[in-house]
């Protein structure tokens, strides 16, 4: 998965109207390549979750804009369509983030052809993205090594919840980027995999990647992690972000403040892997200030599997059952020890971030 090579998106080499994804519908069972021919297709891919993830989200929308370029140039067309793709999900910032970088393009372009310039930056928002990841990578790979020596002979037993892998970027992902850079290093890491409910990104996605990468790990249901930090089975928490505050306060997944709270109250180390595309400099208190996505009900009804070689969906419960499905909850940064960002560690605090990127000081 982490080979050089490996993207998650990308320009058909033999069709440059043609974007490629990977159906991550239907992972594990089957790996299969989707086209987008459209920007349609780029909004359906977003919002039924072929891709998924807030790096991937926002790279996405980035190639649906190109898509739109080739199809009708005009500007008028062009905000209607960005207009579009911001409402597909509403939690990951990097969505809102891709689509202003965009359409800073369309408004500034003045002659020759806006669907070449689109391109260009559609291409340099995932080329940034691997970079950041290995940055993450990089920086969050010290705390492993730090366990590591603390523990000689042992595994360093790492939790993690949703999947804020490489699938969930372009490369390398932002929570698993130091457990792979660990293991190129050498170091005895094992991962605990949260299963992740409804949409089992954990079971289904993360668990995945790592057997591609020849990582060790664990699934585990998603009640599971109390237990084990209670008995000393987790060294480390690190969860991915779809949008943090510029105060640190950190919404992912649905689950993930129950895991903080329990990382807490064990003294177990919470980090979350931060790119700085995924820091809404606009919000402060997470709780009030960002929205959290509700999905259908049949995410929770229903669960989605193989049966004799054929992909199947199963329901649960009885028909008619009152269902609420948040997709997300936000962490308060106090449950977070630290924020891993390409540019290094910092406190999850407005001071912390302000110090990584001084940059954001006017801007916040
Ligand atoms: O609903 P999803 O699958 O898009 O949710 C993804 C997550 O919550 C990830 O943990 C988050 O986007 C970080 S991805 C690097």
């Amino acid at each position: 998965m982490t080979a050089e090579t490996f993207r998650t998106i990308w320009l058909d080499a033999d069709d440059p109207s043609v974007v490629k994804i990977i159906d991550q519908r239907l992972l594990p069972h089957e790996f299969k390549l989707h086209d987008l021919g459209s920007w349609q297709d780029a909004e359906t891919a977003i919002a039924d979750m072929y891709v998924r993830g807030a790096p991937l989200i926002g790279a996405t929308a980035a190639w649906g804009l190109y898509l739109a370029a080739l199809e009708s140039p005009e500007s008028v067309a062009m905000h209607a369509v960005a207009d579009r793709l911001l409402a597909a999900r509403p939690t990951a910032v990097n969505l809102r983030w891709a689509i202003e970088r965009i359409m800073r393009v369309v408004d500034a372009h003045a002659g020759g052809e806006l669907a070449d310039e689109i391109r260009r930056d559609a291409q340099a928002i995932c080329d940034e993205d691997v970079e950041i990841s290995r940055g993450i990578g990089e920086h969050g790979v010290a705390l492993l090594e730090a366990i590591a020596a603390r523990k000689p002979g042992e595994p360093v037993n790492v939790l993690t919840h949703c999947n804020a892998g490489a699938l969930a970027t372009i490369n390398y992902g932002t929570a698993t980027a130091p457990v792979y850079i660990a293991q190129q290093r050498g170091i005895d890491v094992h991962v605990w995999v949260d299963e992740t409910r409804p949409r089992n990104q954990g079971s289904q996605l993360t668990a995945w990647e790592l057997a591609q990468s020849g990582v060790p790990h664990t699934l585990i249901v998603d009640n599971a992690g109390g237990h084990l930090m209670q008995h000393g089975l987790v060294d480390i928490v690190i969860v991915g972000t779809d949008r943090t505050t510029r105060c640190g306060d950190v919404a992912n997944k649905i689950g993930t403040y129950l895991k903080a709270l329990a990382a807490f109250d064990n003294d177990i180390p919470f980090y979350v892997g931060l790119p700085s595309t995924t820091i809404d400099w606009r919000s402060c208190d997470g709780v009030a200030e960002i929205p959290i996505e509700e999905r259908d009900a049949e995410e929770v009804s229903h669960v989605h599997g193989m049966r004799e070689g054929a992909p199947t969906m199963v329901r649960t419960t009885a028909p008619g059952t009152p269902i609420s499905n948040y997709a997300f909850d936000v962490t308060p940064a106090r449950l977070v020890t630290g924020l891993i960002t390409e540019r290094g560690i910092c406190a999850a605090s407005e001071d912390g971030l302000l110090g990584l990127f001084p940059e954001m000081r006017d801007r916040s």
